[in-house]
């Protein structure tokens, strides 16, 4: 985990699950299991169940954020939303590129890019999800890729604007798939992740910089992950649509010593 500087967060992204009512008492539950969590905690909902988890989570610390938007501010594009659209349900926080997007939508780096100004724009936390394919990586490419998505994503920006930006480190193999990167890979990525962002846009924002990994996140491997010096948080897909196992990784237990 990371140094005083990066307060580590903990995000559950709930994909395309949940119905309203079990939107809400998953929300009611998150909200009741933060209290006394060590970083900060976020869920990602549904476009549809963005206003009834926005009403649950009122007044408590934990944060709202949508899976995905367009960048464009309002016009005749049917099925989209809009940054000021999730801003207005309530939420604080937007995921941008999550590899479902990239792989299933064909988002491009040029779209993100445009996803990222948009969101900054409108005031939002954007989460920009990079990782590398199981073919990449077998072929030695994961550096070379994160490094085009970082480089493409992130481009034309004043470092300043970027303040509120997180990234996610979720390599696509471990997605869904139970086969979670090892503390010593997703160190590794993260590493070369804050040191390419310190190249693109300087030490002073990227050693401020949360990253958090992705990938098969459970109660049982939060803690040597976390343990991590460059691992700032995670962001957890089907365990976080599990009560007991969300709570226990908000609550994760990072080695004093570690840091
Ligand atoms: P997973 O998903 O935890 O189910 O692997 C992570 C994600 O896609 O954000």
């Amino acid at each position: 985990m990371s140094s005083n500087l990066r307060k580590p967060l903990i995000a559950g992204n709930w994909k395309m699950h949940l119905t309203l009512a079990e939107s809400v008492a998953l929300a009611k539950a998150v909200k009741e299991g933060s209290s006394g969590a060590p970083g900060e905690v976020a869920v990602f909902a549904p476009f549809t169940a963005l206003s009834v988890v926005a009403e649950v989570l009122k007044g408590s610390p934990v944060k709202l954020g949508a899976q995905d938007l367009y960048w464009e501010t309002h016009g005749a594009y049917t099925g989209e939303v809009s940054a000021g659209q999730i801003k207005d349900v309530g939420c604080q926080m937007t995921l941008i590129a999550h590899s479902e997007r990239r792989k299933l939508f064909h988002e491009t780096d040029e779209k993100v890019n445009k996803k990222l100004k948009a969101a900054l724009t409108a005031g939002l936390i954007p989460v920009l999800c990079v990782g590398e394919t199981l073919e990449e990586r077998e072929a030695q490419r994961t550096f070379k890729v994160l490094q085009t998505q970082l480089e493409e994503g992130l481009k034309g920006f004043a470092p300043t604007d970027l303040a509120p930006v997180v990234i996610a480190y979720e390599p696509v193999w471990a997605i869904g798939t139970g086969k979670t990167a090892t503390p010593d890979q997703a160190e590794e990525a993260h590493l070369f992740i804050r040191k390419t962002c310190a190249r693109l846009y300087g030490e002073a924002w990227s050693s401020g910089l949360r990253i958090l990994y992705g990938g098969s996140v459970t109660a049982d491997n939060v803690d040597t992950l976390m343990a991590q010096p460059n691992v700032d948080g995670a962001l957890v897909g089907g365990a976080s649509l599990k009560k007991d196992a969300f709570l226990r990784i908000m609550h994760f237990k990072a080695p004093a010593n570690a840091k």
